[in-house]
């Protein structure tokens, strides 16, 4: 199927002409209620989508796509537990991970649940035991930091989730998240650790991955050193991963692995076994919170009408915004210092699961699918970028996401944060017109020749649409219900674009090409000649100035 060509599409074309060159100013000018009709508020998770440039007719005209596109079939199939991920043979059901009552869940023809609840229990044991102190390395001490060794999925959702709830983390225990192959990233850091009290998790589902390998091979290198005995792996490394026997191999025992399933992508695993870390950190029961809150929101995306669904509306805005209003990014943009991961989590969440051109059915897309996802903490990119989002030219829609209190509150912090927010997003859309900027500098006593210089640099054009999303405070319910909102707008998105977007074929030739060219990195001549002349002008680069 074509979708630029079906009727929903074409319906779509119309609406963007009628609207690509109305302001905001002119939508709130136009109702006064905007923002009640373009705001939904779930468990206290408000999203307000008022300043993105769209108004009822096309945002029913969008809705009407979802519809034709069967969003509502697709979403019933994944948590059926059909087999969508076709090129991979996999069920999506990381859905079930946080599926929290005592039944089956609901729908799917295998009932996973209990694997699920059993994995579940292990890691209540665990945090326990490394949470009470009741868990002991080689010389008898207990654990004060617990180190995960994991990269992608593997890596970005727990160490997001981590640091979002640092505020009501286990005040003895330290976290820190190892992903790159540099050393530098591991060096530093076992170098202050204490072998006798740290705990790493070795997070990776196929348990192949390079870099977690070595990082882990060094890790446990680093253990042996101090501790010598084979025995001591057993009281410092817990594998997460869906190979158990690679993680055997490596020499931890099944006692410390907890199992994932194919079934559970990497980038949509944070709710499995592989959040172990935000458990420790935060305990099982704020772990369920977390769990719980992204099950409210599963519940929201499968009972509630397209046009009232967050995650729908979400993926509707960006598809509108990419495909009919031509953006071609999209900033992420967290206030609370404890959320700044939230942008790589999504970039990996967005791009890895819709950075495609070819539909499920193997044929090329006929638009554009996802936008590049990019974004910082909001106060420090204002200080750095804002300046091309405001005056820049280029269309960038933008989420604004915050909490109304702060983890760590400090008098007098809380209300210029919230400030700068909502400011930046309400200078982005309705910028400055050249009257007011002429009246402003005026009003300084300018005179007019001034005026006459200074005015084209002092007018915002505006019109930049975003969306805020504000949760009461960061707690475990509300961070799950964020995340799992973000995930069901990808695959909703997905739906739309036809792709499939739980595999992630791109990432596998670069690995390839990194392996073929490791010996010739490390001295041997033989594959040289295979070699493109710019890689191999590089590699003799590295040979004068490296240290492989
Ligand atoms: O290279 C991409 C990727 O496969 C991601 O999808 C995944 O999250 C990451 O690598 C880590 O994989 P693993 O958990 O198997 O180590």
């Amino acid at each position: 199927m074509n979708l630029t060509l079906t009727t929903e599409w074409q319906a779509l074309q119309l609406h963007k002409s009628r609207l690509e060159h109305q302001h905001l100013r002119d939508f709130f000018a136009a109702d006064p209620e905007r923002f009640n009709h373009f705001s939904l508020e779930l468990e206290d998770l408000l999203v307000d989508y008022s300043k993105q440039r769209l108004d009822s007719a096309a945002l029913d005209a969008l809705v009407a796509l979802a519809k034709s596109t069967d969003v509502a079939g697709w979403r019933d199939r994944m948590f059926a537990g059909e087999k969508i991920n076709f090129s991979e043979d996999r069920a999506v059901l990381h859905t079930a991970l946080r599926h929290t009552a005592f039944t089956p869940f609901p729908n799917a023809d295998e009932d996973v649940m209990p694997q699920v609840r059993a994995v579940r229990q292990r890691m209540r044991d665990i945090v326990e035991r490394v949470r009470s102190g009741l868990w002991r390395g080689f010389k008898g001490d207990a654990i004060q930091t617990v180190v995960n060794i994991g990269i992608g999925g593997s890596d970005l959702g727990p160490k997001l989730a981590t640091r979002a709830l640092s505020a009501v983390q286990h005040p003895g225990l330290k976290f820190y998240f190892v992903s790159n192959l540099d050393s530098a990233h591991l060096a530093p850091l076992l170098e202050k650790l204490d072998p006798r009290t740290t705990l790493f998790i070795v997070a990776s589902k196929t348990f192949t991955t390079q870099e977690t390998s070595l990082n882990a091979h060094t890790a446990r290198t680093w253990l042996m050193a101090a501790a010598m005995e084979e025995w001591a792996i057993a009281k410092h490394f817990i594998a997460v991963t869906s190979s158990p026997g690679k993680a055997h191999e490596f020499g931890i025992p099944e006692a410390n692995i907890l199992q994932i399933w194919d079934w559970v992508g990497g980038r949509y695993s944070l709710w499995s076994a592989v959040g172990l870390s935000v458990a420790l950190a935060i305990g099982m029961h704020g772990f369920e919170r977390l769990l719980e809150g992204a099950e409210t929101m599963d519940k929201h995306f499968c009972n509630t009408p397209l046009e009232k669904n967050m995650p729908v509306l979400l993926a509707l805005i960006s598809i509108w915004n990419t495909n009919f209003l031509g953006a071609e990014t999209t900033a992420v943009l967290p206030y609370n210092e404890s959320m700044r991961h939230l942008p790589a989590f999504l970039q990996q969440l967005e791009m890895e699961s819709n950075g495609k051109t070819v539909s499920r059915d193997g044929e090329p897309l006929t638009c554009r699918a996802n936008p590049i996802v990019w974004g910082e903490i909001g106060v420090n990119g204002q200080h750095a970028f804002f300046q091309l989002l405001h005056q820049g030219g280029w269309l960038i829609p933008c989420d604004f996401v915050v909490a109304a209190s702060s983890d760590y509150p400090l008098p007098g912090h809380q209300a210029p944060l919230l400030a700068n927010c909502l400011a930046q997003s309400a200078a982005l859309a309705f910028g400055k017109t050249e009257a007011q900027a002429r009246s402003e500098l005026s009003a300084a006593g300018l005179n007019e020749a001034s005026i006459t210089k200074l005015l084209p640099h002092k007018v915002f054009a505006g019109n930049q649409p975003s969306t805020t999303i504000l949760m009461p405070s960061l707690d475990p319910f509300q961070l799950g219900m964020l995340l799992a909102l973000y995930e069901h707008k990808v695959f909703v998105q997905g739906v739309i674009w036809g792709i499939n977007s739980f595999d992630q074929w791109g990432v596998e030739l670069g690995k390839q090409l990194a392996n073929r060219l490791l010996p010739t990195l490390k001295g041997d001549l033989s594959h040289d000649a295979q070699l493109d002349a710019s890689t191999s002008g590089l590699i003799a680069y590295f040979r004068r100035h490296g240290n492989c």
